[in-house]
């Protein structure tokens, strides 16, 4: 087993031990394997076993994730997520995940690629999860936290959670894209380890929400994938799962990914239109904090996985998204609002024909649904009546 990082424009090769993020050339990095190691029949006989690594929906494929001596391993464990059947359609809650988003996928495999490294601080821009999830990764790990968010953007309870798991936090004045390129700065000159989606390890970690969804459809690949999109790092870590997965032979069809993003923060939209011949950068805006993202930093590698799967982009309004959350939550789920832009998504994409009556299709619910009460107590139809500690003022508030 071997593994190296590559640069996705002009291929040359680094020590994936050299901390670094991007090639000279300036393009994208990659981990990449000569082969992959591991399959199905191992995957399924370890989603049975007791030990933390074996339980983990991360390291069950740790071949294809990172190479990494087992008592090395920084788990919480992760992952093991469930599936639900709702509307018609399934839903994938990575919002099960020990902080509360799919982000400690990725960031169980960036700590512990910190750790072997010998880092001893480790930051990160973010909209919130990212944030909550480095914090608490870090605090197991004994490394220093440092996050960088955009002041008055982030919700009050991914905060209270970042700081409760001990990170120090930055509150730049700026947006998260302002946020992105001063941490970015900050690690270089400071030395500290990045763990954004730019760290090509937090994709290799990212990737196992695919290959579990998978594993949970007993490797019959679905039609359609659909997922939210904001810095671009997981539309393309589910590209790399997919890709890697069909090489191995793991599954023999390629389902279609479909990235949704807010109409107010829709640069990769935008680009997707004119067949990514020109890349945009806007100054973002949506309800949906976790995705309020103008500038997102895995734009190359996110066109990949796009072009790779015959995928689409598709934008939805912040009402349209507001109302499939509200059906989420109603469905006995939930989900924080950015998380709800894929349902909303699939709803647009059924009425313009391009997803087809008969197709199974997978949601990724990306958070938890208290990841972001503000949106909830703004917009919910469900009441809240006070009253005195009185009988005949309940009967009255339930006619
Ligand atoms: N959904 C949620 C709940 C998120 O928190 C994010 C990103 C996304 C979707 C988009 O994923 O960036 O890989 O395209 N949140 C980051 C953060 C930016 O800092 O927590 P992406």
């Amino acid at each position: 087993m071997s593994q190296t990082l590559r640069c996705i424009v002009c291929s040359r090769n680094y020590d994936p031990m050299e901390i670094r993020y991007e090639c000279d050339c300036s393009g994208l990095l990659a981990v990449e394997r000569d082969q992959l190691w591991g399959g199905p029949n191992e995957f399924d006989d370890r989603r049975t076993s007791h030990s933390d690594v074996d339980s983990s929906g991360v390291w069950r494929f740790r071949e294809a994730v990172l190479e990494v001596p087992l008592e090395k391993i920084v788990t919480h464990p992760e992952g093991g997520t469930r599936l639900y059947s709702r509307m018609g359609v399934l839903f994938k809650h990575e919002g099960e995940n020990p902080t509360g988003s799919f982000k400690d996928r990725g960031m169980t495999v960036a700590i512990t690629q910190a750790k072997l490294l010998g880092a001893k601080a480790v930051a990160c821009a973010s909209t919130g999860n990212t944030s909550a999830s480095l914090a608490a990764y870090a605090a197991q790990a004994g490394l220093k936290a440092v996050v960088f968010i955009p002041s008055g953007k982030v919700s009050t309870g991914k905060l209270a959670q970042t700081l409760a798991y001990g990170a120090t936090c930055l509150q730049v004045r700026g947006d998260f894209d302002v946020a992105m390129r001063l941490v970015r700065e900050a690690s270089k000159q400071l030395g500290i380890y990045l763990v954004n989606s730019i760290n090509p390890f937090r994709i290799e970690g990212q990737k196992t929400i695919v290959w579990e969804l998978l594993q949970d459809l007993r490797w019959e690949a679905p039609d359609w994938i659909v997922l939210p999109a904001g810095n671009l790092g997981n539309t393309s870590a589910f590209g790399k799962a997919l890709r890697e997965a069909r090489d191995a032979g793991w599954i023999k069809k390629m389902p279609r990914l479909a990235a949704i993003q807010a109409a107010g923060a829709n640069p990769f939209f935008r680009s997707f239109q004119s067949s990514f011949e020109t890349r945009h950068r806007i100054t973002a805006d949506t309800v949906a904090s976790a995705i309020r993202i103008g500038d997102p930093v895995s734009h190359d590698r996110a066109v990949a996985a796009i072009r790779l799967t015959n995928g689409v982009v598709e934008e939805v309004t912040d009402a349209e998204l507001m109302q499939a959350k509200r059906e989420i939550d109603r469905a006995g789920i939930g989900c924080e609002p950015a998380s709800a832009t894929t349902w909303a998504g699939v709803r647009k994409l059924r009425a313009a024909g391009v997803m087809k009556e008969g197709e199974q299709v997978v949601c990724v619910l990306t958070g938890h649904i208290l990841k972001d009460t503000e949106a909830i107590s703004s917009s919910a139809e469900g009441t809240i009546v006070e009253i005195e500690p009185d009988i005949a003022l309940v009967e009255k508030a339930l006619r």
